[in-house]
């Protein structure tokens, strides 16, 4: 198929570089120059395992292709809609000025028989008016909402083979009937191995993206309310965790205990979500979401307050060594990171924070260069008076306390993942702490 993809970040660029992997005839359309550049060189614009690579296949093949001209779009038939929906400032409903400007660009492009196909996390009824949109301009085209799920560090495997595909289509059923055609065609090889698929209405389709996210993120958030009462009540959180999760019905994925979730999609799809419950007069029904949030960020202060009670009381003139800044390991994504969070507040008060993280330094620095950054574990921890393990990249999950004994001027550690191993930190005379673990 003939697919173009309008917004090559995180989401879009994989998308693209996996149609044409899947053998689409692709170009991907971003308004930042920069990154189309890099897109059109074969290199990726930011940490993702495995994007260099396909990147590097399709581009050989001649299938995929890169430009910052909405016009690029005219000889595609499919066109996913992939762009931004960040937090509005000043507000916590999700700023839809992109996907707009998106929609509307690819307009005069748009011919009968094409599919805008919505990839972007929305507002429930986005689709619904997007839909009228389209139709209203080119009459013979139409809309589908197909949420994604992919998860960055594995976001390769997820878009070639997701674990279900979700299409939200119009109540017509010879229109519906006609876009499932066309993304079963995008999708053949995905449902040619069974993967499980949903077709459903535009506002399901666009519930179930925020209603996953919402869940996930009330699975950490619960995890961490009873690692606060772990730590008043000197119980293991781990165990307890272990323990729940043997049932079925509670599972143990998602609940670990730590500094929290963050990244570009959790934080502010739940309170875009709340938000927009709050228009539709149900506000109430999603008031929990607001809970969620606040056990969230109250990790990150957990961390800054232990930090500085460790330090003996204040922070200030001390040196504080920070593993991770990503929000997550495998990726260089520093979009609302609970690790870069805690990094920043322990500098505004005074500490000499020294950071590293395998990938994210360059987006770390930009955002900002108060920070003293260093590529490796040994120079970060060089004369440290505390060691901060904020992102659980395998590097760092590995980590001795033979391996920083001699760098370190104190030998006091907070694991904000609980991926160390207490017994050998206490037993090499290390004061190891954790989070809602004795
Ligand atoms: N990152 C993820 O893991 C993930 C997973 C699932 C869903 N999503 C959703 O996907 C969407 C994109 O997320 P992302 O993480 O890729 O964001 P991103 O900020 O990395 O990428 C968005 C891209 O859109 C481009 N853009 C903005 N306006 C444009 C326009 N008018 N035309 C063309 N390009 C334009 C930007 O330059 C940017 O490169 C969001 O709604 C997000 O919630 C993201």
């Amino acid at each position: 198929m003939k697919v173009s993809v309008i917004g090559c970040g995180y989401l879009g660029a994989v998308h693209a570089a996996a149609m044409a992997e899947l053998g689409h005839e692709v170009v991907g359309i971003d308004v930042d120059q920069r990154k189309i550049d890099a897109l059109a060189a074969g290199k990726a614009p930011f940490f993702e395992p495995g994007l260099p690579e396909i990147l590097t296949s399709a581009s050989a093949s001649g299938r995929l292709t890169f430009s910052t001209d909405p016009a690029a779009a005219a000889d595609a038939t499919v066109h996913f809609i992939a762009v931004g929906t960040p937090q509005k400032p000043g507000s916590y409903s999700a700023d839809m000025t992109y996907v707009d400007a998106a929609v509307d660009g690819l307009l005069p492009y748009l011919k009968d028989g094409d599919l805008v196909v919505g990839k972007s996390t929305v507002p429930v009824g986005t689709a619904a008016r997007l839909a009228e949109k389209v139709k209203s301009a080119v009459p013979g085209a139409d809309l589908a909402w197909n949420p994604e799920f992919l998860r960055e560090g594995f976001a390769v495997k997820d878009t070639i083979s997701p674990d279900r595909l979700v299409y939200g289509v119009s109540s017509d059923p010879a229109i519906a009937a006609a876009s499932q055609a066309v993304l079963d065609e995008v999708y053949a090889k995905a449902l040619s191995e069974d993967t499980p698929l949903v077709v459903t209405d535009y506002a399901t389709a666009e519930l179930v993206k925020v209603s996953a996210n919402a869940f996930l993120a009330t699975k950490i958030s619960f995890i961490n309310a009873i690692a606060e009462i772990a730590d008043v009540t000197g119980a293991n959180v781990t165990e307890l965790a272990d323990a729940i999760g043997f049932d079925a019905r509670i599972g143990r994925r998602f609940l670990n205990a730590g500094i929290g979730f963050g990244g570009g999609c959790l934080p502010k799809d739940i309170r875009a979500f709340g938000a927009r419950a709050e228009e539709l007069g149900r506000g109430e029904s999603l008031a929990f979401l607001k809970e969620v949030d606040s056990i969230n960020l109250r990790r990150r202060q957990h961390v800054v307050d232990l930090t500085v009670d460790l330090l003996g009381g204040q922070a200030y003139n001390k040196r504080v060594a920070v593993l991770g800044l990503a929000f997550k390991p495998d990726s260089d994504d520093i979009r609302d990171s609970p690790a870069l969070d805690i990094a920043v507040q322990l500098n505004g008060l005074g500490a000499l924070v020294t950071a590293t993280d395998p990938e994210a330094i360059g987006n770390a620095q930009a955002k900002h260069p108060q920070l003293h950054f260093v590529e490796s574990i040994a120079e970060a921890v060089q004369g440290a008076d505390i060691v901060l393990l904020l992102t659980e990249w395998k590097q760092y999950r590995g980590i001795l306390p033979a391996d920083i004994d001699g760098l370190v001027a104190g030998k006091t550690i907070v694991d904000g993942r609980n991926v160390l191993d207490s017994a050998t930190w206490r037993e090499a005379g290390w004061n190891y702490r954790a989070m809602g673990r004795p």
